[in-house]
């Protein structure tokens, strides 16, 4: 895909994560509609992109509002329309005892994190099929390629949104659409880990948002994919989970994550 003069919608714009695939976007020409719900952290997402020269609009919107995503699509689609690129960036998570959780919190992380992406793709696929183009990027967690204690529902969410990806992309091979998953590990600078104040087990590290930004930019380039993007390699130990549930277990608890789970727990 030629990425100048063409129109994604990135979700988790406001803080975070999101304005630095944002930014990266607009610097190859991408037009940005950034969307999350805190109008003050879109406005400076805009502002710091018109700042270098990019376009971008904002919509204040909270995405946990499932029924509304019909006509978000609809009205985003007639003022800014063709949208070439979804980009599903927003996330929640809760550290908790799973026992501990209400059912409202559980609503919001699986309404925020996995149902939206899909119904924002539901609404957009038959539109991006009509214009033979559409990139539809989810980015997910190696919180979803092995469970995280604590995180339960989280781990469920994005679990849920890996394998919604790697059905998605073998459906849609033979067209025009391309679907993409990135997995990233802890972030250092900006986002939810690095928010929450703790140090990342050392065994595992962190990697920068722009590392995940360039990863966006690369599947773009690239089509279809899975990118996981860790400080470490990391797909071996993946790959020795699908072997021995225990044994991932155990290095799980080697490299401290429950343990460091465990401290963010909010009292
Ligand atoms: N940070 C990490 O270490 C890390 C690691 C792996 C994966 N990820 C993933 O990366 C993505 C971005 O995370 P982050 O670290 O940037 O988190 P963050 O700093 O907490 O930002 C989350 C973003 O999602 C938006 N959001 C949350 N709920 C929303 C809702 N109901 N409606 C609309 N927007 C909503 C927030 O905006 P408002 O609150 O203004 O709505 C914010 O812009 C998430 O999907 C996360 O799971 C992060």
């Amino acid at each position: 895909m030629n990425l100048a003069g063409k129109t994604a919608i990135v979700t988790g714009t406001s803080r975070g994560l999101g304005p630095y695939i944002a930014k990266a976007l607009a610097s190859k020409g991408v037009k940005i509609v950034a969307l999350a719900r805190d109008l003050k952290g879109l406005e400076k997402t805009s502002l710091e992109i018109k700042q270098s020269g990019g376009n971008c609009n904002v919509i204040s919107f909270d995405l946990s509002q499932i029924d509304e995503l019909d006509s978000l699509v609809k009205n985003i689609w007639e003022d800014y329309g063709p949208i070439d690129i979804l980009i599903n960036n927003a996330g929640i998570e809760n550290y908790q005892h799973f026992d501990h959780l209400s059912k409202d919190i559980i609503t919001d992380i699986i309404s925020t994190n996995l149902r939206s992406p899909l119904e924002l793709s539901r609404c957009l696929l038959p539109r991006m099929i009509n214009e033979k183009s559409g990139h539809i990027i989810n980015i997910a967690s190696l919180a979803g390629k092995k469970g995280v204690a604590y995180n339960s529902v989280y781990s469920a969410s994005k679990a849920g949104l890996l394998m919604w990806s790697d059905a998605l992309r073998q459906e849609y091979k033979d067209s025009p659409i391309d679907i993409s998953v990135i997995c990233p590990g802890f972030l250092s600078d900006a986002g939810m880990f690095y928010d929450g104040k703790v140090e990342a087990p050392k065994l595992l590290g962190t990697s920068s948002p722009q590392k995940v930004a360039k990863a966006v930019i690369k599947a773009l380039k690239k089509g279809s994919c899975e990118i996981i993007v860790n400080s470490g390699p990391i797909r071996p130990l993946l790959a020795l989970g699908q072997l021995s549930w225990n044994l991932a277990d155990k290095i799980t608890r080697l490299f401290g994550v429950p343990a460091l789970s465990r401290k963010r727990i909010s009292s």
